[in-house]
C-alpha cells in the first residue's frame, strides 16, 4: 500500500497534469457558503470522484470539486465542498485534500464554516473570526505515524489561527463596514446538534461557537506550517429560552442568507495576500 507521501505526489501530479499553475490561496467553504465560487474566474474544475485518493463528498449543500482559477488577480485553489468526519471518513481522511493544497503550493488557507452560537451577545447571521478553538472531543488527524516531511510530531497550537491574517480579515470587514465578532470556536464531530445542556456546557468551557468541521483542517495546516484564517457564519443560537428545534435546512438557509458577507470579505481578503 502506498504511504501519504506517495499517494499525495500522486494527487498533486494529477491536479498538476490538468492545471499546470500554483495556486497562492487555499479556500475551504462551509456548508451553504460555496458561492464565492461564482467569484472566481474558473481555468479548471475537478471533481473530487476524478482526483487519485480524494474522499467524496456526500452532504446536501456540497458540490464536490476544487475549483482553480484567479479571484481578484491571485490564484486559488477552492473546495466547494469539503469532508466531514461525521460522514464516516477517517480524520486523516478528512485533512487530505488540506494536505494536497498546500503540496499544489498554497501560501495560505481561507476557512468558511456554519456554526451554532453560545456566546449570549451573538446573533443569527453573525460572522465571527476564529482566534481559537477547543479540539479535545474531535478525533486528532495527527495520531499515528508521523511524516517529517509533512511537520513535527509535536507541533505547537499556540497560534493556530495567524493573527497577522486575523488583523487583515478585521482590515478588510472595516472597510467593507460589515461587522465581525471574534472568538473561540468548539470543534464536535456531530451529526446531532447539541443537547441545550451540551451547548450551555460548551460556553462555559470558554467557546463561542460550535461547529462541525475544521479544526481537523487546521490541525492539519498548522502540522504543515500553513496559516490559516477562518470565519463561522451564526447560524443558529444554541443557548436560548425559545423551545425551537434545530435543522440542517435552517443552518443552510441562514448560511445562505449571510453568504454575500462571507464571499465580500474573503475576496477582498486575498489580494491583501
Ligand atoms: N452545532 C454544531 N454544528 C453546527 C451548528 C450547531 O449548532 N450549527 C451549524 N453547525
Amino acid at each position: 500500500m502506498m504511504n501519504i507521501l506517495e499517494q499525495l505526489r500522486e494527487t498533486t501530479s494529477y491536479i498538476q497534469k490538468l492545471y499546470p499553475h500554483t495556486p497562492e490561496v487555499g479556500i475551504i467553504l462551509g456548508s451553504g457558503l460555496g458561492n464565492l465560487t461564482a467569484e472566481i474566474q474558473v481555468e479548471k474544475e475537478i471533481e473530487y470522484k476524478d482526483i487519485p485518493h480524494f474522499p467524496q463528498s456526500t452532504v446536501e449543500g456540497h458540490q464536490g470539486k476544487l475549483i482553480l482559477g484567479e479571484l481578484n488577480g491571485k490564484r486559488v485553489a477552492a473546495m466547494a465542498g469539503r469532508f466531514h468526519y461525521y460522514e464516516g471518513y477517517s480524520a486523516e481522511q478528512v485533512v487530505y485534500p488540506v494536505r494536497a493544497l498546500k503540496f499544489l503550493g498554497i501560501k495560505n488557507l481561507l476557512v468558511s464554516n456554519a456554526a451554532g452560537g453560545v456566546n449570549p451577545s451573538f446573533r443569527i447571521g453573525d460572522l465571527m473570526i476564529i482566534r481559537d478553538h477547543i479540539s479535545l472531543v474531535t478525533v486528532n488527524p495527527l495520531l499515528g505515524k508521523n511524516y517529517e516531511e509533512l511537520g513535527p510530531r509535536f507541533p505547537d497550537m499556540s497560534e493556530p489561527y495567524k493573527k497577522e491574517l486575523i488583523e487583515k480579515v478585521k482590515k478588510v470587514a472595516d472597510k467593507l463596514q460589515i461587522p465581525v465578532k471574534e472568538g473561540v470556536y468548539f470543534g464536535v464531530t456531530g451529526p446531532t446538534f447539541e443537547t441545550r445542556a451540551e451547548y450551555k456546557m460548551i460556553h462555559i468551557l470558554g467557546a463561542d461557537a460550535v461547529g462541525m468541521s475544521t479544526v481537523q483542517e487546521v490541525i492539519t495546516a498548522v502540522h504543515m506550517g500553513l496559516p490559516v484564517v477562518a470565519i463561522s457564519v451564526i447560524t443558529d443560537l444554541g443557548i436560548r429560552d425559545d423551545d425551537n428545534v434545530i435543522t440542517h435546512d435552517e443552518v443552510l438557509h441562514e448560511a445562505k442568507l449571510a453568504e454575500p458577507k462571507l464571499t465580500a470579505i474573503f475576496k477582498n481578503l486575498v489580494a491583501e495576500l
